[in-house]
């Protein structure tokens, strides 16, 4: 959490680190902050809340001059949301700046330590203690002060560091936490995340964890944690900046809804050729795949629910057992990991801290992972032992649509493909999945011709309290993953249950007139699935059903339906989950709620 940008060049910087910082605004917007090198000294500038108020104070930037800088845009951990404890944070006598992302694990022994040697503290956050330690360790040379510091620091941590007595210069290190390098004629760049710098540059160098950089205006050094200076290659990046930008959309959410035909189109049909599935990416001899005993698939949040909906899919296709785990239990569980497994790890960032530690245990545990990721050269793509990127482009919203359509996209092409290995499947019944594969993108784009259905029912349903979203199968992980999009952005308490489950407990819960959406788009389930809702139906709720084209009879037991093509069973998911993200846009629109930054929350989680 929390975005950090730098800049050093021929252009007034404090523009160029704002814009930057609105592009990383969905890491973090509690308060942010910019540290300039002036003509005499560093000058500060922070400010409580959105990125605005920092941009009003400063007058978009204008009022600060000079060429070299560092921003942060916080997502609170150590200390409340307030000026004080806004980065930047610097020694007492304001000659070091450091911006920072990530956590400090072994800040209160180090604050103690430095208390002791006469250091006095500001703020509440761990990131002060960087600065003072810098300020300890320096006696002129930033690199032997920023080596001293690193050892020091327990956690992960993205600096950007500015040196009063080096002026021009920008310093930053990374520990697990992201951080990239950009290249342009008017100047060198660090930021969180690509999207920051887009505009002014797609040559980007990514770091990895433990080294050094050190940026002028005309010149970028790397070096590793001995000082000695190391080699780089840059990397050019195929994002354009228009593709960060709303376009025309009132919010990125809903521009990302709707591009998701074309990010499910740009993952799958690289991939399919002359009708066959290609996944040379995968790295994996037919050999490997033949002797496949187990699945992992991991992931946090929606990521997770990716997971969930992909294990009916591949345990069905491939007849490999396939075993979900949210990443953050994966990782201190001591998971007992069978030879010739198969670890998957899902993650739209590629920079979330439990689904990296999770990878990292996998491997530790000798088995080999695949990471399915979107952000290129993030860490999860570097560390895992193959990547299979999703092509769905910068997504920027908070609540993610595109890069979860996307991930299950992947995963049916590594279940087809898997299949068809390992003879589990026909050549007929290939031919039709791949067929029916590619179609998806169309179909999506039909479902999202439903809106204004959607729109005029989630205005009727937007003061609920409480809604519930039934299903079986992979009905129940489209409705997982409805439920959360719904009260990530709504704040609508929400609960996703196996519609079989219910009367288990949960149906206790439900009184006259509460929304239950009810999920059935699995033929040899719909009868079933009819059955639970007829139950919930009879205890009062109203009842919005959502299957496919053709199962008619819903109408008899749902008050509002909503259909969707049919398609592959397998596939369903992929239709179903849209007008349950238009849903939920629509109910945090007419409550008036900021849908692409929810509170309390940020895009890429990169802290416990
Ligand atoms: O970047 P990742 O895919 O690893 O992120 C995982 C989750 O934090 C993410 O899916 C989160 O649940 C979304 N905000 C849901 O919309």
């Amino acid at each position: 959490m929390c975005g950090i940008v730098g800049y050093t060049g021929h252009e007034q910087a404090a523009p160029i680190l704002l814009d930057g910082l609105s592009k990383l605004e969905y890491r973090g917007y509690d308060s942010a902050g910019l540290a300039i090198e002036g003509k005499e000294n560093i000058e500060v500038v922070k400010a409580k809340g959105r990125l605005r108020v920092l941009e009003e104070m400063t007058d978009n930037g204008n009022a600060l001059s000079g060429t070299c800088g560092i921003g942060h845009t916080r997502w609170a951990t150590h200390g409340v949301p307030s000026v004080v404890n806004a980065h930047p944070h610097c020694n007492k006598k304001k000659t070091i700046a450091v911006v920072h992302n990530g956590i400090i694990e072994n800040y209160q022994s180090l604050k103690e330590h430095l208390i002791k040697k006469g250091y006095e503290f500001e703020s509440e956050t761990d990131t002060e203690v960087i600065a003072h330690l810098l300020d300890r360790y320096y006696e002129g040379e930033p690199l032997e002060a920023i080596t001293k510091v690193m050892v020091r620091l327990n956690g992960s941590y993205a600096l950007g560091i500015l040196f009063e007595d080096h002026p021009g210069k920008v310093f930053a290190v990374r520990k697990d936490s992201p951080m990239i390098v950009g290249s342009a004629p008017e100047g060198n760049f660090i930021a969180s995340d690509v999207p920051a710098i887009l505009k002014y540059t797609r040559t980007v160098y990514f770091v990895n964890n433990m080294e050094i950089v050190c940026m002028e205006a005309d010149n970028i050094s790397f070096y590793n944690l001995d000082k000695e200076q190391i080699e780089k290659e840059s990397t050019t990046i195929a994002w354009d900046a228009e593709a960060a930008e709303k376009g025309g959309y009132e919010h990125f959410m809903l521009k990302e809804i709707y591009e998701q035909p074309k990010a499910v189109q740009d993952t799958l049909s690289p991939r399919i050729k002359d009708g066959q599935i290609v996944l040379e990416e995968l790295g994996m001899t037919e050999e490997e795949i033949k002797k496949l005993r187990r699945i992992y698939m991991i992931g946090c949040g929606s990521a997770y629910h990716v997971c969930i909906s992909a294990r009916y899919v591949l345990e069905k296709l491939t007849k490999i057992p396939v075993e979900v785990d949210l990443a953050s239990e994966f990782r201190y569980r001591d998971p007992i990991l069978e030879e010739n497994s198969l670890v998957i790890v899902i993650s739209q960032s590629g920079e979330t801290a439990d689904s990296i530690a999770a990878l990292k245990e996998a491997k530790r545990k000798g088995v080999r992972v695949l990471g399915i990721v979107n952000v290129v050269g993030s860490s999860i793509a570097r560390e895992a032992d193959s990547v299979l990127y999703t092509w769905a482009g910068p997504e920027i919203s908070v609540a993610t649509t595109k890069a979860y359509s996307t991930q299950l996209a992947a995963c049916y092409l590594i279940g087809i493909y898997f299949a068809k290995i390992r003879q589990n499947i026909s050549d007929e019944l290939y031919e039709k999945l791949v067929e029916e594969l590619t179609k998806l993108p169309e179909k999506i784009q039909r479902v999202l011709g439903d809106k204004e259905r959607i729109q005029w029912f989630a205005n009727k349903f937007a003061a609920s309290k409480d809604i519930f979203f039934i299903g079986r199968g992979l009905d129940y992980g489209t409705s997982m993953e409805g439920s959360l999009k719904l009260k990530e952005i709504s704040y609508i308490h929400s609960e996703a249950y196996a519609a079989g489950e219910l009367k288990h407990g949960t149906i206790s819960l439900i009184e006259k007139g509460i929304l239950v959406v009810g999920v059935a788009t699995q033929p040899e389930l719909y009868e079933k699935m009819i059955s639970n809702m007829v139950e919930v139906k009879s205890r009062g709720a109203f009842l919005m059903g959502l299957t496919t084209y053709g199962n008619y009879s819903m109408e008899d037991t749902a008050n509002f339906t909503v259909y969707v093509p049919k398609t592959e069973s397998y596939f369903t998911t992929s239709l179903a989950v849209i007008p349950l993200q238009l849903f939920a846009y629509y109910v945090a629109i007419a409550r008036g709620l900021d849908v692409d930054k929810p509170r309390n929350l940020a895009k890429s989680v990169t802290v416990e």
